[in-house]
């Protein structure tokens, strides 16, 4: 059997990490030929890379000065992932004056929602994880949070699903003139709905995050309408679609381990410790995608200007020189500084929130229930190399 060469190929789809370890130990700074990026696999070298100044957001144009993707090009002004230094930090810092004072408001809700759902399934024995929890809690409470009505969120998911297929998937395959339109359809869709909602909000104030980002402001700076706008897009997005992903791949890690699951339930105070392993043992985000703003020299290869770097969380967090048995998940893992939020300036904006919500439904899950099994080992994965998903989890399990 042959060994696979890309990311893009199936096995890898369905378990990377075989792959990445032979990266970390062969190859650290790989030519994906199929994808036409270099994947850097070890964990002390995305933890050097994310400060290099080399590094820049993904890019507009390739080597050729041609647009690499129209939509990308749309996508690149204003959002925070695609800006560097000096930009990055204004625009983040406003987001995030928007955004952090509001995570703590969240945490009765969070609770209140997660034992709703999990009384409406409670005489079934049996539930699909994401139907039944992972996608309607933060569904939930992120379109209360974000301040948009609960009836247009599904629309908005699906919007937002077609975006994120293309910044995940497609935009690392050769680009079809079809692919391109339907994307920026759904971005369009997006904006169309997000501008009035604004423009509402700066006319009529609520208690809501659009609110808090057309106010946000920093020394007589704000945001601009367009910067609030990709914004309100972009956290909609983290919102209804990482926290889910998130869930699904924690309650995964849990039924797999049911060793370390029984000592979760044992032992509640571990409850910190084993969201942090389930976020380092299958990390939903797996690479962070950069472009080198020069040529430069690593691990012997010849990194040339305008090329596509993608720095390897994932792989990162199952570097066998970073993690003792890293294969394994442990919930008791000591010093467990893993990569799924990522690292340094660009690191996830919303990790307090999303473990707020993780801790909650996962607390929640081992209080009230017993015997949590999977229905099936038969599991489909997304297939997308940058961010790891399963499409459904059936579970059975009895009330405690
Ligand atoms: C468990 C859930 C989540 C995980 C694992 C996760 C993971 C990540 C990772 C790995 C990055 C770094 C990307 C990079 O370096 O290119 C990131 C950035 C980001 N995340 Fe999250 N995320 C989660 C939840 C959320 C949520 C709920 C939101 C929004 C409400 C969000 C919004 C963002 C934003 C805006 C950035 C870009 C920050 C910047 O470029 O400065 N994330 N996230």
């Amino acid at each position: 059997m042959s060994f696979p060469s890309s990311l893009l190929d199936p096995e890898v789809a369905v378990n990377p990490y075989p792959f990445y370890q032979r990266l970390r130990t062969e190859d650290p700074v790989y030519w994906d030929e199929k994808m036409q990026v270099w994947v850097i696999s070890r964990y002390a070298d995305v933890v050097a890379l994310a400060h290099d100044p080399r590094m820049s957001g993904i890019p507009p144009q390739n080597p050729t000065g041609e647009p690499r993707h129209q939509v990308l090009q749309k996508l690149t002004n204003n959002l925070v992932m695609f800006t560097d230094q000096p930009d990055h930090t204004r625009l983040r810092g406003l987001m995030e004056k928007a955004f952090n004072p509001r995570v703590d408001g969240v945490r009765e809700r969070v609770q209140q929602v997660a034992d709703s759902l999990i009384d409406a399934v409670a005489d079934r024995g049996r539930m699909e994880v994401m139907r039944d929890l992972a996608v309607p809690l933060p569904l939930t409470v992120q379109s209360e949070f974000i301040g948009v009505p609960m009836s247009d969120s599904m629309q908005l998911t699906q919007w937002q699903a077609g975006l994120a297929d293309f910044v995940f998937f497609t935009s690392f395959t050769p680009s079809t003139k079809e692919n391109d339109r339907r994307t920026l359809q759904n971005l369009l869709a997006l904006t169309d709905y997000f501008r009035p909602l604004i423009e509402q909000r700066r006319k009529e104030p609520k208690d809501d995050l659009i609110t808090a980002l057309v106010y946000a402001e920093e020394e007589g700076d704000y945001l601009s309408q367009q910067e609030a706008l990709i914004s309100s897009i972009v956290l909609t997005m983290g919102s209804f679609l990482s926290i889910t992903v998130a869930l699904a791949n924690c309650v995964l890690g849990l039924c797999r381990n049911p060793d370390q699951m029984q000592k979760l339930q044992d032992q509640p105070a571990l409850l910190e410790s084993a969201v942090e392993e389930l976020l380092r043992y299958e990390s939903q985000v797996q690479f962070s995608p950069r472009r080198a703003n020069k040529d430069f020299e690593m691990h012997g290869q010849l990194i040339r200007k305008d090329q596509i770097v993608i720095v390897g969380l994932g792989s990162s967090n199952r570097d066998e020189s970073r993690f003792s048995n890293p294969d394994q998940l442990d919930i008791t893992r000591a010093d467990n500084r893993h990569l799924a939020f990522g690292y340094g300036p660009h690191g996830c904006i919303a990790a307090r929130l999303a473990r707020l919500h993780l801790r909650i439904a996962i607390s929640t899950l081992m209080r009230r229930l017993k015997e949590l099994h999977l229905e099936t080992d038969d599991l489909v994965w997304n297939g997308a190399p940058m961010f790891r998903s399963i499409e459904s989890l059936p579970v059975t399990f009895a009330m405690k």
